[in-house]
């Protein structure tokens, strides 16, 4: 069985004294945890050493938004994956649809961070799915089906299981309009089948694929009790302990 993982993206929120607050919020809520998920939070750069540092023997693993495809040097603003390793992140958020969206990143670029994200051992949580546009023009399917293709080029089987893939509807995205739990586990399986017939069916029974898009405490249930569905990528929500825990508690009771 599958280990469900529930992350938390915070987007452009939380400086590090609301971050220090969250935390502290979060470990709280905690403490009678049993570990049946795994938990991540993705707060912004500047609340990530500070993050580190409090989640200390908690189950609360640290993962960023964003990370370069290069190594170092003069690329003005942006964070390397040594830098994000250097501080204790486990993860990484790589080709999030607003990345896409307001910052232009490409399959392409996408793909190459990945590999950047790997060889640095960091665990990529990547992104896919289709605008609105996309999905009133009945061609969801064609859309995931290139993403992944495009994202997971020249990835080696090695690599590809260890990764997590995001599946993001574009259109579910702080709306609080989410893919109903059968809409969003059906593509689920599509990626899970196009995983297997390029690599193995042994790895895409191991992918994690994660679901997001105004996931919520009300509907967390129902969506994390879906076969394909192995976890949450969270924002709104993620954003306050109360609701962030309540997802969590589903996601453990979806384990059973
Ligand atoms: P919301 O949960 O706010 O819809 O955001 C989802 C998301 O973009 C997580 O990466």
């Amino acid at each position: 069985m599958r280990r469900k993982v529930v992350a938390g993206n915070w987007k452009m929120n939380k400086n590090i004294h609301e971050t220090a607050n969250l935390i502290a919020e979060l470990r709280e809520r905690m403490k009678d945890f049993k570990n049946q998920v795994d938990i991540v939070i993705c707060p912004p750069y500047t609340s990530l050493v500070v993050a580190k540092s409090l989640i200390k023997d908690s189950p609360i693993k640290l993962g960023a938004q964003n990370m370069s495809q290069y190594d170092d040097g003069a690329y003005t603003g942006e964070i390397s994956a040594k830098m994000l390793t250097a501080i204790g992140c486990q993860y990484v958020i790589i080709g999030h649809s607003e990345r896409r969206q307001f910052f232009k990143e490409t399959d392409e670029l996408i793909n190459a961070k990945i590999k950047k994200a790997l060889s640095e051992g960091l665990t990529p949580i990547v992104c896919i799915g289709e605008t609105l546009n996309e999905q009133e023009a009945g061609i969801t399917d064609k859309i995931i089906t290139t993403q992944v293709k495009g994202v997971l080029h020249e990835l080696k089987a090695a690599e590809v299981e260890k990764l997590l893939i995001a599946y993001e509807p574009v259109w579910a995205i702080g709306t609080g309009k989410n893919a109903t739990p059968e809409q969003a586990n059906q593509v689920h399986k599509l990626i899970r089948k196009q995983v297997g017939q390029i690599y193995s069916w042994q790895i895409s029974e191991k992918l994690i694929i994660q679901y997001g898009g105004s996931m919520n405490a009300q509907n967390a249930s129902m969506l994390l009790s879906q076969t394909d569905i192995d976890g949450g990528l969270i924002g709104g929500a993620s954003l306050k302990a109360d609701l962030f825990m309540a997802i969590i508690q589903a996601g453990a009771e979806a384990s059973g």
